[in-house]
């Protein structure tokens, strides 16, 4: 093991062109790092692949040179911190590389605090995923932020994917009409067997249409992932003192008019909401992490494994496919959460 390189990906540069492309990234490989005292070094096993990476590398927040961020499912191979020991699994940050450095004076990005997992309560890919920041994002953007009472209908874009899949049944214990928007046929069978009341394809050329025909007593709660057509469609069906979750706005990410797009929804938002009175909340899942992660992981399991949250991982093999399922996650061509099998589960 100690004469194992580690292999990873880094940014090369920062993007020029609205989406992901190969020359983005550069494969690098390198000693395996030491910990050092209060430090441990981790194995990957699970990457997750996040619209949000994107922001990052785009916005020059990841500079040119840095191995490329991204929440990780990792063991432990030795440790130098209390309370951590060589196989232990953990939630971490390692991102796009095999081996990674955890504790002391390793960044972490801003909330995503390391912690313990214990495969017997779920698989541990699910910590970057329903029983991670995506479920969080979901539990406090219709829970916390929407409040949704029995019988309301809530719509959800994105609905197949990973935070909108959960979003969506959560909607659905919480007894209200739940409408799901996704865009190919695989996706909108897949929210049925969810149990989504009524499901609209983005690409139906009848999509305004047939999405106002599943709304029948409007929309009361709205859960935003996408922006764009979607949301255009979304807002004429906006009910009186609806509220609105503004969690992502995909559709825009590849963007290259210099314009900040979550500014530019709600522009295009605000006669609705207003004549409507919505009540339009920001969501940025790090502000939920001190206040909600126990009490919703805890939540969240018992549903999990109850089987009344059900969740689909679209899980590609192997840390050199991380630019092209990267791409693909960012436009459309992922069916559920996006992860990266990069190390072996031994727990699977
Ligand atoms: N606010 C926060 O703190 C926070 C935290 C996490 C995630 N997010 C946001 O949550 C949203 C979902 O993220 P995720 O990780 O769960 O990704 P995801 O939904 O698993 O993947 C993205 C999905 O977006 C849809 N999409 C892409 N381009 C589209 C287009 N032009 N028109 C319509 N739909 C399009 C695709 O679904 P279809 O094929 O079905 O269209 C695709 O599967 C993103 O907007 C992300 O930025 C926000």
């Amino acid at each position: 093991m100690i004469n194992e390189l580690n292999a990873q990906w880094r940014l090369a540069a920062t993007p020029k062109g609205g989406l992901p492309l190969a020359e983005d990234f550069v494969w690098v490989t390198q000693d395996m790092p030491e910990p050092a005292q209060n430090q441990m070094l981790t194995e990957t096993l699970y990457l997750s692949l996040d619209p949000y990476q994107w922001g990052r590398r785009r916005s020059g927040v990841e500079l040119p040179g840095e191995v490329c961020h991204g929440r990780t499912v990792a063991r432990v191979i030795k440790s130098c911190i209390s309370g951590y020991a060589e196989g232990d699994y953990v939630f971490n940050t390692n991102g796009w590389q095999h081996y990674g450095l955890s504790g002391e004076g390793i960044d972490i990005f801003g909330y995503m605090h390391p912690r313990k997992l214990d495969a017997s309560v779920a698989p541990i890919s699910t910590a970057i995923g329903v029983l991670g920041m995506l479920g969080l994002t979901a539990y406090s953007g219709l829970i916390v932020q929407c409040q949704p009472r029995s019988g309301e209908t809530v719509v959800v874009s994105a609905a197949s994917g990973g935070v909108g899949q959960v979003a969506v049944q959560l909607a659905r214990l919480a007894g209200c009409r739940v409408v799901g928007i996704a865009g190919a046929q695989h996706k909108i069978e897949y929210l049925e067997s969810l149990g989504v009341d009524s499901v609209v394809s983005h690409l139906d050329p009848q999509f305004f249409q047939k999405l106002k025909a599943a709304c029948p007593d409007g929309c009361d709660v709205y859960f935003e992932n996408v922006g764009g057509k979607v949301f255009d469609a979304v807002l004429p069906l906006l009910n009186k003192n609806a509220r609105v979750t503004l969690c992502g706005v995909v559709s825009q990410y590849g963007n290259t008019d210099g314009q900040d797009p979550r500014t530019v929804w709600q522009a295009k938002g605000q006669p609705f909401f207003e004549r409507q009175q919505v009540t339009v909340h920001d969501l940025f899942v790090g502000n939920f992490v001190d206040e909600y992660q126990d009490v919703f992981l805890q939540e969240m399991a018992g549903y999990v494994g109850a089987g009344e949250v059900r969740y689909k991982e679209d899980l590609r093999h192997g840390l050199g496919c991380a630019p092209q399922a990267f791409y693909d996650m960012l436009t459309g061509d992922n069916f559920g959460k996006t992860l990266l099998a990069v190390g072996e589960d031994p727990t699977r």
